[in-house]
């Protein structure tokens, strides 16, 4: 089941909020870093401490008709089980105009025959080279924002634009969702689903503390796991999985073999 997340202007947290949710997925998951202006996990979760071809050297590959087949070998471990894996996004930009979406989105809808689930942070709407290939085929678009106005209102603009009829991007109005981070700045999760017209599948807090471990790599300490942002993410995590399974169905899932990664990035520090 492939799973879009994006933000609109003025909204950060779709890079954080991918990584916490992938972390807290109830299944074997995949985070895909397909934000054009680049991956952002590697030179922070990671902490620098490996370097992968990931994305950029996937797409050199899938020239020669192999995507399919070479996916495992660009995926890292982001848990010590390995039930969290990672696809690391562009390194440089100016590369994206060269990624084939089209052919990226059929590989991940139908990732190891359906038995994993990939979570693609497709970075913010509207941004050159954006993944509009990959939001098509995703089971749930999911638009993370920020409860202040400002937020909302780019939000608001950003679900029109996936809902819109024609538009090519969601596959159907309904699999559109938001994530809210930091409710209460000053709006709600009621007020906001009500102002985008669509579900809010679930609220993280702002927790600094613990987003600093996600994007900055700060070290994790024991607690990390139990963190309020963590605790937050499994709930949101299982209902973004009954969310877009409700909307499943499109994707067909063709045969694929498995074979473990090799390395691991972040994994079990903390956990
Ligand atoms: N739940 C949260 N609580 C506190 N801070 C957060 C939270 N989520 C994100 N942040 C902070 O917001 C900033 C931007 O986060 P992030 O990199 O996830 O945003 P992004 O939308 O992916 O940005 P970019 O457009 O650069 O890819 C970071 O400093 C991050 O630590
Ligand atoms: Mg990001």
């Amino acid at each position: 089941m492939l799973i879009a997340l994006s933000s609109a202007k003025g909204a950060p947290g779709v890079t954080t909020t991918g990584l916490a949710l992938t972390l807290s997925w109830p299944r074997g998951v995949v985070l895909a870093e397909l934000d054009p202006a680049g991956g952002d996990v590697l030179a922070g979760y990671g902490r620098a401490q490996l370097t992968a071809g990931g994305l950029a050297d996937l797409e050199f590959v899938a020239r020669r008709g192999q995507m399919a087949g070479q996916l495992d070998a660009h995926l890292l471990q982001l848990d010590a089980a390995g039930r969290a894996r990672l696809l690391p996004g562009l390194a440089d930009p100016a590369t994206a105009r060269h990624v084939d979406w089209e052919r990226l989105a059929t590989v991940l809808a139908s990732m190891e025959d359906g038995a994993v689930d990939v979570v693609a942070d497709c970075g913010r709407l509207r941004a050159e080279h954006f993944p509009h290939a990959v939001v098509r085929r995703a089971a749930a678009v999911v638009v993370v924002t920020g409860s202040t106005l400002r937020a909302v209102r780019a939000a608001a603009q950003a679900v029109a634009e996936f809902r819109e009829e024609g538009s090519g991007l969601a596959p159907h109005p309904g699999a559109v969702a938001a994530i809210v981070i930091g409710p209460g700045e000053p709006y709600g999760e009621r007020e906001i689903a009500d102002a985008l017209g669509v579900p809010v599948v679930g609220v993280l807090p702002r927790d600094p503390r613990a987003a600093a471990v996600l994007g900055d790599g700060a070290p994790a300490g024991r607690l990390f796991t139990q963190s309020a942002l963590l605790r937050a993410a499994r709930s949101v995590a299982v209902r973004l999985v009954e969310f877009a399974e409700a909307h499943e169905g499109r994707l067909t899932p063709p045969p694929a073999t498995r074979s473990a990664p090799e390395t691991t990035v972040g994994g079990g520090r903390g956990r």
